[in-house]
C-alpha cells in the first residue's frame, strides 16, 4: 500500500513530455502516385519522378534524348534553379537525365 502510494505521487509531480507518435515518412508523389516516386534509394528512379513531376510544372516534359550529356549541362544548371530542386534531387535528375541523353 505504501508503495502504491509513493508510486502516484511520483507519477503525479514528476509529468512527462508528451509523447508524439512518431509517424512513418510518407513519400511526396506529387500528382502522379503511380509512378512518381520520389523516396526511391535508386537515383535513376527517383530523378525520372522529379524530371515527371517537378519538371513539368511550367512547360511539357522534355525528351531528354534531345540533348547530348554536354548540352544538358547549361540547361539543368537553369532549370533545376526555376524548379527550386534540392542538392538531392538535383544530383538524382541529373544522373536520370544523363542516363538518357543523346549519345554524342
Ligand atoms: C519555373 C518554370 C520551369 C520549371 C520548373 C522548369 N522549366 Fe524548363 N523551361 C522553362 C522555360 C520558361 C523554358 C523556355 C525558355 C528558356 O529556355 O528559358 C524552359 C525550357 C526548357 C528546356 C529547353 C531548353 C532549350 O534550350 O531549348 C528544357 C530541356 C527544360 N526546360 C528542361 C527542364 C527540366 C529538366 C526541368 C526540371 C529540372 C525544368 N525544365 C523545369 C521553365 C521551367
Amino acid at each position: 500500500m505504501l508503495c502504491t502510494g509513493i508510486a502516484v505521487i511520483y507519477s503525479c509531480s514528476h509529468k512527462a513530455a508528451p509523447t508524439i507518435p512518431s509517424r512513418p515518412v510518407e513519400a511526396v508523389t506529387g500528382n502522379k502516385p503511380d509512378t512518381a516516386d520520389f523516396a526511391s534509394s535508386n537515383p535513376l528512379v527517383a530523378g525520372k519522378a522529379i524530371f515527371e513531376v517537378k519538371c513539368t510544372k511550367c512547360h511539357q516534359k522534355k525528351n531528354t534524348g534531345d540533348w547530348t550529356e554536354e548540352e544538358w549541362k547549361p540547361i539543368l544548371n537553369s532549370m533545376v534553379k526555376k524548379a527550386k530542386l534540392n542538392d538531392l534531387q538535383v544530383s538524382q535528375v541529373t544522373q536520370y537525365v544523363n542516363a538518357n541523353a543523346k549519345k554524342s
